[in-house]
């Protein structure tokens, strides 16, 4: 969370680093911010709000120049205030930094700043940060350095940063240094744009895409010094490295709204393709199996595997939950679903076979990357299914499966969910075909896959049905969703749509569980939406829809097309196409977003940026 942008080159910076911070946007949007420096010194506009309420500020004020750093805030450390606003200064406006992460030890190295004299004037964590880096500039030149040097500056930076504790991806510019732009990283993403006399720092790389397609990730612990002649990259303990420059393959038409209103509308009728695309080039049909590029295992690996773990967050953390169902019915594996936030700090016993999948759309999230790494330190196999190439997580797992989904900019997130489904589905069939699966068996599967962009398009044509539903139950305050089996993890992800975009509480459960307390909040203002297809659940799942059915309970069904017997009994019924049960997650999960959409629409809450709500979670 948060985004931060910089330029430097000879272009204007102010138009550069609002269009950039438009684009990470979706990181968070409590304030924005530009610092830009010119002849006259570092000019710092900033403000509580969207970045259009900067780019208004900027327009009554603007800011010469070709050299700044910009930020999106999502807030950790102060409320969300014009002072709190990012960029800070350090000292006498000597040092002015963005940040994106979170300095654990601020408030003690905030006790020791302030006993020396600097004046903090936000609640911030990042403050700390500025005057730190303030405070070791004036130590290095009253103790002789050459303050003309901008290896002065470089120092003091590193001094500073080796006082941290947490994480930090920053962007720095020195008032006496007009031609220098400096960025470090330490667990907070930072990719760096090469243009011509020109660069771009981001915290991804969608800022720069139109601007250039050669870009260099910056590693931890890294810091790299930016002017419009060149750049220069330094591992804080292996020295300087050469940049290694990527080309990016994201292109502008990927994020624009094509006509849409929002982008959760766009992506969530995207889906058919990018369950497509996810598909492409992955089947082995005459061996009735799949296939991935990057897994980076050898077939007896993956055949000695005798347990796997998929840690997640949010909507990732269901799609492993779909994942587990699946590997443990196609390839008889044990398969567990950690919360990556818990098993970093957890300490489970894992077998030397285990291998370890974190399942990520951004590849940023903080939780799932401390995971990650904590499975590495113990030597296990570590591999992602990740969305955003070149992201951490995809760079640092020993291998993976990219969803090539394109870029998903809503905050709640649609079509990432369906195409980790999809990348899950195929994996569970290689790792069964290693196994026992038959070759019919996997024959039936791959079919059935492949019929799925068509279904998917079917179930989109629930999208008026589903429109006139949200206006009868836009007044609600709460509702339940119940599912079983592959449609359980399907229940949470409904409920956490409708949370996540319209505020209303709600809840997802095995519906065979809702006896053991949530049947208690029944009551005729409470739907419980029923996820029903025809499968081998069907008459389970029924019998729990007719316990709330007695209890006076509104019914939302979301059945089968053809389903008659639903019609009588739910007060609402939303079709979708009949699939094989392991496959009708994808389908099943489409009305429920446009659900959670309409409900959002109507009650007036910002569907694409969500409050409190950032799309890359990169703090703890
Ligand atoms: C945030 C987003 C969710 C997302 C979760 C995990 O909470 O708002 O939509 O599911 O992070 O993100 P990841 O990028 O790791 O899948």
């Amino acid at each position: 969370m948060c985004g931060i942008v910089g330029y430097v080159g000879h272009r204007p910076a102010a138009e550069i680093l609002l269009e950039g911070l438009r684009r990470l946007e979706y990181r968070g949007y409590d304030s924005a911010g530009v610092a830009i420096q010119d002849v006259q010194g570092i000019s710092i506009r900033k403000k509580a709000g969207r970045v259009s309420e900067l780019a208004g500020l900027l327009a009554e004020q603007p800011c010469a120049g070709s050299l700044g750093i910009g930020h999106t805030r999502w807030a950790t450390h102060g409320p969300a205030t014009d002072v709190n606003s990012h960029p800070h200064v350090g000292g006498n406006g000597e040092v002015v930094v963005v940040h994106n992460g979170v300095i654990e030890n601020y408030s003690t190295l905030r006790d020791q700043l302030q006993a020396i004299g600097y004046v903090f004037h936000s609640a911030t964590d990042t403050e700390v940060v500025a005057h730190l880096v303030a405070h070791h500039l004036e130590e290095q030149i009253r103790l002789g350095k050459d303050p003309q040097d901008q290896q002065t500056a470089l120092d003091a930076i590193e001094l500073a940063l080796r006082k941290l504790k947490g994480t930090y991806g920053l962007g720095i510019l020195f008032r006496d240094f007009p031609d220098l732009l400096i960025a470090a990283r330490l667990g907070s993403p930072l990719v760096v744009g090469v243009g011509k006399g020109e660069y771009f720092l981001a915290s991804d790389a969608s800022p720069l895409v139109g601007h250039t397609d050669e870009v260099v990730y910056l590693s931890d612990h890294e810091m790299v010094v930016l002017t419009a002649q060149g750049m220069s990259l330094k591992h804080r303990e292996t020295g300087a490295r050469a940049p290694s420059i990527q080309t990016l393959e994201q292109t502008s038409q990927d994020t624009d709204l094509n006509g849409f209103e929002h982008y959760m509308l766009k992506e969530i009728f995207e889906q058919p393709q990018t369950i497509e695309n996810a598909m492409r080039g992955r089947f082995e049909e005459e061996e009735a199996t799949s296939r991935f590029g990057g897994l980076n295992l050898t077939v007896q690996q993956l055949r000695r595997v005798d347990r796997i773990v998929l840690t997640a967050c949010g909507t990732s953390w269901h799609a492993g939950l779909v994942g587990e169902y699946l590997i443990e019915e196609f390839a008889r594996i044990p398969v567990e679903v950690e919360y990556a936030s818990e098993l970093r700090y957890r300490n489970p016993p894992l077998s030397e076979n285990t291998m370890v999948f974190a399942i990520t759309q951004s590849g940023e999230t903080a939780d799932t990357l401390a995971a990650l790494r904590e499975c590495q330190r113990k030597g296990h196999p570590t591999l992602a299914i990740c969305n955003v190439v070149g992201s951490t997580i995809a760079r640092e797992a020993d291998g993976g499966i990219y969803l090539h989904a394109g870029p998903e900019v809503g905050v709640a997130s649609t079509k990432a969910f369906t195409s980790q489904v999809t990348v899950l589905t195929l994996l569970a069939l290689h790792l069964g075909r290693l196994r026992h699966m038959s070759h019919p068996a996997g024959k039936r599967i791959i079919n059935n896959l492949q019929a799925m962009p068509e279904m998917v398009r079917q179930a989109l044509k629930c999208h008026d049905a589903v429109k006139d539903i949200a206006k009868k139950y836009q007044g609600i305050s709460d509702c339940l969703y119940m599912g079983r089996q592959f449609n359980f993890p399907v229940a949470l992800e409904g409920a956490l749509k409708l949370k996540e975009i319209s505020y209303i509480h709600a809840e997802g459960y095995p519906a065979a569980e809702m006896k053991h307390g949530p049947i208690a909040l029944i009551d005729e203002h409470t739907p419980s939406i029923f996820i029903v297809p025809k499968g081998a659940m069907y008459h389970k799942v029924m019998s729990n829809l007719e316990e709330v059915k007695a209890r006076r309970g509104p019914i939302i069904a979301v059945a089968c097309e053809g389903d008659k017997k639903l019609e009588a009994l739910a007060d609402d019924v939303i079709y979708v196409p009949e699939v094989e049960d392991f496959l009708q997650p994808l389908v099943t999960t489409i009305p429920l977003q446009l659900f959670a959409y309409h409900m959002a629409l109507l009650r007036g809450c910002n569907v694409d940026r969500p409050r409190n709500l950032a799309k890359s979670v990169t703090v703890e």
